[in-house]
């Protein structure tokens, strides 16, 4: 197996600085590549704003990992003596296949070329390149240093050394909070592990915010049911992950997996009126003057929502994982939803009462008229309790 020494990093925005900086602090000699001197500037600023918190930390010397730092506004040149590439571009196919073509023509023959994208098909990507084997995703959380989870996963023609070097590179990589983990992802599906995993509570979501629409019921009764989770409530979170987001993920699994996941009236509405949360001051609740705090202790619940249904619709979601062989087991679902949602996976908490659970997404899928949302086969049949 190749030795990662060089590391190039294509487009250093919002995921590539992070994903360079764990790069450097590895030790790998790491290469920004961006199309603009000015993003590759902020880049570095706050590479080295993040590595000088680090030394006062006693954590690392800054000068040492910054001696590994390379940066360049050519593409073909930067991609020279790379062993491994990571694009982290714009979310649009063509751009990302000139670039990986660009790689194929003028990086050495034995350098993987991977995507960090969250949406798009690795496997498509690589029909770009005349090494498809050669070509991976390394799909990294917002943001890389501090988000333990790291899925690797393989494209249609994806060779076992190029996922070997993919899973080696991405151990390897440190994580300021806590330990770094790195699930394989054997099929190239919309979502890989835990986006998908958790895209279909969307469908039940939609419902009960249009139940909330059309019963007048105001949506901080709906969020009080559904409780505090983490630092915030379920709608806090969708205004500060914004409105539009949620509307887009939603086309994207309506597009990619079923016409259940399409956006409901609530989200439509909202979208299209511009109420996308924390970065317009208006979602489900006004930002104007700061992040959102309900009490939940004086808001009179909906009593609408059964959060047990989430927790049925991730099991399911989990066991249909398991039948696309998308996962190996389902204790690599659970690992890396706590790695990247800082959350337990639904398999051990919902194995004890699995039965129960398929009784209710039955009645859930019913009542809703979701086809979707109906148990598949390997959650029914209970098989996959062995799958660990
Ligand atoms: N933002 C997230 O939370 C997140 C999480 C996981 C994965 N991703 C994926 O990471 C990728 C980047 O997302 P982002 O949020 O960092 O975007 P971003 O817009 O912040 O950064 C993209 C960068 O790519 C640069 N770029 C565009 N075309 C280029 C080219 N031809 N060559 C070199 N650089 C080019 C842009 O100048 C910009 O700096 C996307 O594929 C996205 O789906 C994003």
């Amino acid at each position: 197996m190749v030795e990662v020494k060089n590391i190039v990093v294509i487009g250093v925005g919002l995921m590539g600085n992070g994903i360079a900086q764990i790069s450097m602090m590895a030790g790998y000699n790491t290469t920004l590549v961006d199309i603009s001197q000015e993003i590759i500037d902020k880049a570095v600023v706050g590479i080295e704003g993040g590595l000088q918190k680090l030394e006062s930390k006693g954590v690392l010397k800054a000068a040492e990992v910054l001696a590994r730092m390379k940066t360049s506004l050519d593409l073909a040149s930067a991609v020279k003596d790379a062993d491994l590439i990571i694009e982290a571009v714009v979310e649009d196919m063509d751009v990302k296949k000139n670039i990986f073509k660009t790689c194929d023509d003028n990086a050495p023959p034995h350098a993987v070329i991977a995507s960090n994208t969250s949406t798009m098909s690795i496997t498509e990507m690589a029909t770009a390149t005349n090494k498809p084997d050669k070509c991976i995703g390394i799909h990294f959380f917002n943001p890389a240093p501090l988000m333990r989870l790291i899925e690797v996963i393989a494209g249609e023609k994806s060779s076992e050394e190029a996922m070997e070097i993919g899973m080696k590179v991405s151990e390897s990589l440190p994580c300021l909070r806590g330990d770094r983990y790195v699930a394989k992802v054997l099929k190239d599906r919309p979502g890989f592990i835990v986006n998908r995993l958790n895209a279909p509570g969307g469908i039940y979501m939609n419902y009960l915010l249009d139940t909330c629409l059309e019963k007048g019921i105001p949506f901080e009764s709906l969020d009080a049911d559904l409780g505090q989770r983490g630092p915030m409530s379920s709608l806090v979170l969708s205004d500060y992950t914004g409105i539009d987001t949620g509307y887009h993920v939603r086309n994207y699994y309506a597009d990619t997996l079923h016409e259940d996941f399409r956006p409901g009236k609530v989200i439509t509405k909202m979208f299209n009126e511009g109420k996308l949360g924390r970065k317009t001051g208006q979602g489900f609740y006004d930002w104007s003057k700061g992040r959102p705090q309900p009490d939940f202790s004086k808001i009179k619940k909906a009593g609408i929502a059964n959060p047990t249904v989430f927790l049925a619709i991730r099991l399911n979601e989990g066991c249909r994982i398991l039948e696309e062989g998308i996962a190996s087991g389902w204790k690599v679902i659970d690992d890396a939803n706590m790695a990247g949602m800082n959350a337990p996976g639904p398999f051990e908490i919902g194995i004890p009462n699995w039965e129960g659970l398929v009784k209710l997404l039955e009645e859930t899928a019913e009542k809703l008229g979701r086809e979707y949302l109906k148990p598949c086969e390997l959650f029914k049949s209970g098989k996959f309790v062995d799958m660990k």
